[in-house]
């Protein structure tokens, strides 16, 4: 075992898992270097993060600058990092999407836009959906079911959270119709049976779920959230922490849909890599929420937020080549579908990508080894995958946006040697 892995075990909490034991000192666009000199290249950004690749030069000068003037406020006085990174998401986000918070993480977003929820509507309920994932504090961690072992050890989660299926029409070995149907005829049945529509607060829900196994919603599915919550006075909240930020080729997944949430809960690719996350909403409703019932010391960070407008400064000009890349990574993992026996599924949104790996194409049984044989295979020769879905068995293809057209090419075909080498 070699010093750093082991003074790495001797001092940090093993709870924390890592995808790789890879030991990193630089790192710049796709590639992750080691002190000898290998390189990777990262298609995991990070867990969904680096969506401009790693230290991207923009994202780095803007850090950079705001370090040499002003590092931490802890809301005690102004500043205009924070408000010039609230001007540019105001224009970004989907219609209505007025006003801004900030924290530091996506679970911390989700709890604020929770709270935001409830505190405007004076209801104390939230419905999610089975396959989400929303983060690891008490609260978000109850809103989590993309794989039960998240809350094991941690029950009882907390009240008031009913939890309704969400349309996996691979894994029901149903239609997208047909899954839609039966998801809304749950929720139908939940308000029938379990608690009245007029005691939630929030409807939480991600455009694509994404650690539950890159499952985008269908579209009729959040048309009939939305009339849903309009009908009943519930806020919709979109999780769009892993969706935004062009990793769905457009700003935020929304843009894919005809549906525009009440409140909207942000992270991972917002600052590149630097901790930061927001809630936004209305103004009509944020200004309903009284100074003092949330707060934060750490949130909304200068150099964080200086490094967020950065990145909308340059994602612009980046998502049409991430339409372009996700054409031709859809095209290609299609052909390997119809080559490799092993792949059951190919679904997502722009570039985010689920690629499932099963035992058998009848009966959908996940093959979690297949996964593990195809991460062991490229990491070998030097691509960085990460799995998702609660078996492990989907490949999470999510390549910065910045990647060639040839880079895409040569992970895909790594990708596809894998595949072959495990199916020998
Ligand atoms: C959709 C979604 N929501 C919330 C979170 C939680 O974010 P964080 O780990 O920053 O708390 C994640 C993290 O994977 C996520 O993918």
């Amino acid at each position: 075992m070699n010093d750093l892995i082991r003074r790495h075990g001797d001092v940090i909490a093993p709870v924390i898992a890592f995808d790789t034991t890879l030991q990193i000192v630089r790192a710049e666009g796709l590639w992750l270097y080691d002190r000898n000199g290998n390189r990777w290249a990262d298609f995991a950004c990070g867990t969904a993060v680096t969506n401009l690749g790693h230290n991207h030069p923009a994202v780095v000068d803007a850090a950079r600058a705001q370090l040499d003037k002003v590092m931490h406020s802890g809301c005690v006085f102004r500043y205009d990092a924070l408000v010039e990174e609230a001007e540019r998401l105001a224009r970004i986000t989907p219609d209505g999407i007025e006003k801004f918070g900030f924290a530091n993480s996506g679970a911390e977003a989700v709890e604020a836009a929770v709270k935001l929820a409830k505190y405007t509507t004076g209801r104390q309920g939230v419905v999610a959906f089975r396959g989400a994932f929303h983060g690891r504090t008490m609260g978000s961690v109850t809103y989590t079911t993309s794989s039960a072992k998240y809350r094991d050890g941690y029950h009882p989660v907390l009240g008031s959270v009913w939890v309704v299926p969400f349309p996996h029409p691979y894994r029901w070995g149903m239609s997208e119709e047909q899954a839609v149907e039966h998801a809304l005829m749950e929720l139908e049945m939940l308000f029938r049976h379990e608690v009245t529509p007029k005691n939630i607060a929030a409807m939480l829900v991600e455009p694509v779920q994404g650690e539950g196994g890159y499952y985008p919603a269908p579209a009729p599915f959040l048309t009939a959230l939305r009339e849903i919550c309009d009908r009943h006075g519930i806020a919709l909240v979109f999780d769009e922490i892993q969706t935004g930020f062009g990793r769905t080729a457009e700003w935020f997944a929304a843009d894919h849909f005809d549906v525009t949430p009440d409140i909207v809960a942000l992270g991972k690719g917002i600052a590149n890599g630097l901790p930061l996350s927001a809630y936004g909403a209305s103004a009509d409703r944020i200004d309903a929420w009284p100074v003092g019932a949330h707060g934060t010391t750490f949130g909304g960070n200068p150099v964080a937020c200086a490094a967020a407008a950065a990145v909308i400064d340059v994602m612009g000009d980046l998502l049409p080549h991430a339409r372009e890349l996700s054409r031709r990574a859809f095209a290609r993992f299609d052909e390997l579908a119809a080559s490799h026996p092993t792949v059951g599924d190919v679904r997502g949104l722009g570039l985010m990508i689920g690629v499932e790996l099963v035992a058998d194409r009848d009966t959908r049984v996940p093959d979690p080894e297949a996964f593990r044989h195809v991460q062991a295979y490229t990491l070998e020769r030097g691509l960085v995958i990460i799995p998702c879905g609660p078996d492990g068995n989907v490949i999470r293809f999510i390549p910065p946006l910045v990647t060639t057209d040839e880079e895409l090419d040569w992970a895909i075909g790594l990708i596809d040697e894998a595949l072959s080498d495990y199916e020998r």
